[in-house]
């Protein structure tokens, strides 16, 4: 027997079902703000990806090389992509370019709760805008999409990342890239105590970063322990602050109370601005992150003209564990005859699929299996085109939850399956 590859997953219909229907709202939510869909290929130029993050990202990605010795990588998630594109055709159109997309990604990561190797992503990039604005419709985007979807309970948190390069690099006149890469990969894990143990190793004092961890409250309780304030306290009154101190108020505006949140490092080396976080409040233990995203840099590194760009991304495989979905009624029908009435059963399966899912049987099985079948698939209503129905020139419907069974005609027939 042949197993999937670890970190991948089947899906049963009915999961398929409960995730074409968030897939559907989230679309519609977009949508609602001028968003359109775009698609990027499966695989890319390994380039791609590593440009940014450099070779170490490797490790993390499923690239190989194909036939003609091109070394590519299936996509690990799709900003640079979708970059990638604009910078190839569509630098020209009209600003703002507001897309978003829902497709597969590929990371070599250790499979757990909530972490798969193939998982989905539904996200937007908006290129162009001010920087205020385009911001403010990021994340309130991504808030009205999650209001859309019925999910309550979840924790937004913003933050800049030149605000924690700074603060980083004020540590030491001669930190490289690299060393600054691990020191905000450790804070985007979280990893409190690999990042003291770095820190010591490099010879920064963790505690000249810890306030870090500190800056960061909720907007609603501006009192004491305002994170703008304490913010200003600590970087002077510099315009990354005012950007941040903006933005908390178009979102206020829109009733969106953000956590401040300066420890915000992504988990990608693209972010140079404002970033943001959600994670859920329940019902995923450790990968609670249910959404990320911010201002990048890449279109220039793609040989692209400057341009500002932002997006975000869900991860629709946890979005799918924390919600709730009530299970739909299905208005299931199944039309059932023997092989001397087929031709009318099919007759009138026909007629009935114009407007109501209906099946057939395939099987060559008794009226009396096709019955129990039916029962066992939960089908609402069952038309039954016997000898009998067809001598008699009627229908009988069967109603599967009752066991009421009636003899109609075409028009009756078509009247009540609509119930
Ligand atoms: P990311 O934070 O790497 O950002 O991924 C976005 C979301 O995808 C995460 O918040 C998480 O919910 C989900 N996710 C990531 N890895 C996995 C995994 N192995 N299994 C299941 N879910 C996962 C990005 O990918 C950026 N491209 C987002 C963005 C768009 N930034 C700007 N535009």
């Amino acid at each position: 027997m042949i197993e999937r590859p670890r970190g991948t997953r089947d899906f049963l219909p009915e999961e398929m079902r409960r995730r074409r229907f968030v897939e559907r709202k989230m679309r519609e939510s977009v949508e609602r703000w001028g968003y359109e869909e775009i698609k990027t290929p499966t695989f890319e130029h390994l380039d791609l990806f590593t440009l940014k993050s450099g070779e170490d990202i490797v490790d993390e990605i499923y690239s190989f090389e194909d036939k003609g010795g091109r070394k590519l990588a299936l996509r690990p998630e799709l900003t640079a992509p979708v970059i990638r594109f604009y910078v190839n055709e569509l630098q020209n159109e009209p600003k703002p370019l507001r897309f978003y997309y829902f497709d597969d990604c590929f990371r070599y990561e250790r499979p757990q709760k909530g972490r798969f190797r193939e998982f989905w992503q539904f996200g937007i990039e908006l290129i162009g805008g001010r920087r205020d604005l385009a911001n403010f419709e990021m994340i309130t985007l991504s808030v009205d999409i999650l209001r859309n979807i019925g999910l309550g309970k979840f924790d937004l948190h913003v933050g800049d990342v030149s605000l924690l390069k700074k603060a980083v690099s004020s540590q030491r006149d001669d930190l490289d890239e690299e060393k600054e890469r691990k020191i905000f990969r450790l804070m985007d894990k979280k990893d409190e105590e690999g990042l003291k143990t770095y820190l010591a190793e490099i010879g920064i004092d963790a505690e000249n970063l810890s306030f870090l961890m500190n800056v960061s409250g909720n907007q609603r309780f501006v009192s004491t322990s305002d994170p703008i304030e304490e913010a200003k306290r600590i970087f002077g009154d510099i315009d990354e602050i005012k950007q941040l101190s903006t933005l908390l108020g178009l979102l206020n505006a829109y009733e969106i109370y953000p956590k401040i949140d300066l420890s915000i490092a992504r988990g990608l080396d693209y972010y140079t601005g404002i970033v943001f976080e959600i994670y859920a409040e329940e019902g995923l233990g450790a990968q609670r992150q249910i959404c990320g995203g911010g201002e990048y840099d890449l279109i220039e590194l793609f040989g692209g003209r400057e341009e500002r760009s932002r997006g975000f991304a869900f991860g629709f495989d946890r979005i799918m564990e924390v919600l709730k979905i009530e299970k739909e009624e299905e208005n299931r029908i199944m039309v059932i005859s023997t092989d001397d009435c087929r031709r009318e059963g099919i007759k009138v399966a026909r007629k009935l699929r114009k407007k109501f899912k209906v099946e057939l049987d395939v099987m060559g099985r008794s009226l009396k299996s096709q019955l129990s079948y039916a029962n066992s698939k939960g089908v609402k209503k069952v038309v039954i085109v016997g000898k009998r129905e067809v001598e008699g020139n009627f229908y009988t419907l069967k109603d599967m939850d009752s066991g009421e069974q009636i003899s109609c005609g075409e028009e009756e027939l078509l009247e009540i399956c609509q119930r």
